[in-house]
């Protein structure tokens, strides 16, 4: 689809939007400019969500939530950071010490765990919440301040991750998705790789997307890549690969002393998210509640994710000296933490119903309940994680 194409199908931009929106696409066009009009799709993803002050999620609009671009899990129900709390329980009492949550969003799901975890009599010492977003961290200590003392006082922001490892558990929901990843194009010859350049017509702060020669670290990945999998992909496939998956899950690692690593994400393990017939990747745009794949188009004014290669993260993780303790989908993680009884003992028929349909977007397999998998990765900690119990795709990484 063109640019107009996908426009025609969106809500139009408000005027500071659109105001917004061209300041993201002038300082996008000026590094362009510097580096002879072609930028990997990496370096244009990172500058449209996080160049500093601007990037989508470095600024100031809504995002998460119903009145925003797209729900998350704990945006849909509490009853995911219900569940979620009584594996973190688990957890904390064999290991004690603290929870760091990456990527707090609108710091809903670190308020339910925070009361769950207080109701089952084990509260982290501390709730650690690294934001790269300055509009978000401010959403989630307004929230986060309406807590009993008690509980908003284990709460506290860092600016990076921290120095002395840590005990517990570090979580990220829809995090890893957010990393910039590169886009390439199987090609007779060998990859190419997607990025953009300048648009052609007459709008100068128009994009398009363009090919270049992969460089040595994308052509590299991508032969690991087509030597893993069962069947070749063919001339035209076209896909993503984050290299920023391994060095991010190192780094996290490096602060986890003893405790889990737990990832939710929408993913899949390689061969299936590889696979011949997924032949045009999975990249997605969110702009109010539309997705659409349009990257080039409402720059620095719509997220910009692509799916988790759950073996790549897994991968990552062995190199890292951390164990695979469970894979499995969301639907089965939730459903092995008692969400079926969490509805079933809500106090009326009213808010059983609203409940019941709640879980029903977290768990069907249409909505969010199989697209979404978690991943527990694990150092010196040795519990049988209850979520996984229901279901252990890891054969599949
Ligand atoms: C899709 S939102 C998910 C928010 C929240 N976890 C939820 O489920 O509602 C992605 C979040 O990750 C944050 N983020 C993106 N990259 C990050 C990084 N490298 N470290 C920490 N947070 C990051 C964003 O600012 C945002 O809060």
């Amino acid at each position: 689809m063109t640019a107009s194409g996908t426009r025609s199908i969106l809500p139009p931009l408000s005027p500071e939007e659109a105001r917004h929106s061209a300041a993201v696409a002038a300082l996008i066009h000026a590094e362009l400019a510097a580096a002879a009009g072609w930028l990997s799709f990496e370096r244009f993803m990172e500058l449209a969500l996080y160049a500093p002050g601007l990037g989508y999620y470095s600024a100031g609009s809504f995002k998460i939530g119903a009145g925003g671009d797209f729900v998350t899990a704990p945006e849909v129900s509490d009853l995911f950071g219900r569940c979620l709390a009584r594996q973190c329980a688990e957890v904390l009492a064999v290991t004690g010490g603290e929870i760091l949550e990456l990527g707090a969003g609108s710091g809903r799901m670190a308020a339910t765990l925070l009361t769950e975890l207080a109701a089952h009599g084990v509260l982290p010492q501390r709730y650690a919440i690294l934001e790269v977003s300055a509009d978000l961290a401010a959403r989630q200590r307004s929230r986060l301040a309406q807590l009993p003392p008690g509980l908003r006082e284990r709460v506290v922001w860092l600016e990076r991750l921290p120095e002395r490892p840590l005990q517990g558990l570090i979580l990220a929901n829809e995090v890893a998705d957010a990393l910039p990843c590169r886009r390439f194009t199987c090609r007779a010859r060998g990859v190419r790789e997607l990025g953009v350049a300048p648009g052609e017509g007459a709008d100068p702060l128009a994009f398009h997307e363009q090919y270049a020669a992969a460089d040595a670290s994308l052509a590299q990945a991508c032969r690991e890549l087509r030597a893993a999998l069962p069947a070749p992909l063919p001339e035209g496939y076209t896909s993503e690969v984050c290299l920023r998956v391994a060095p991010w899950i190192a780094a996290l690692s490096e602060c986890l002393g003893r405790g889990v690593l737990l990832l939710c994400d929408y993913g899949l393990p390689r061969s299936h998210y590889y696979h011949p017939q997924r032949g045009s990747g999975t990249l997605r745009c969110h702009f109010k509640q539309r997705a659409h794949d349009d990257p080039c188009v409402n720059v620095g004014v719509q997220d910009i994710t692509a799916w988790v290669d759950f073996t790549r993260v897994a991968h990552a993780g062995l190199a890292a000296d951390l164990t695979v303790s469970g894979f499995a989908t969301q639907a089965a993680f939730l459903l092995a933490l008692g969400l079926e009884g969490l509805v079933a003992e809500a106090d009326d028929t009213v808010q059983r119903a609203r409940l019941a349909g709640e879980a029903r977007r977290l768990i069907m397999p249409e909505e969010m309940g199989e697209a979404f998998k978690v991943m527990a990765l694990t150092r010196g900690c040795d519990v049988a994680l209850a979520g996984f119990a229901l279901q252990d795709l890891r054969h599949l990484l």
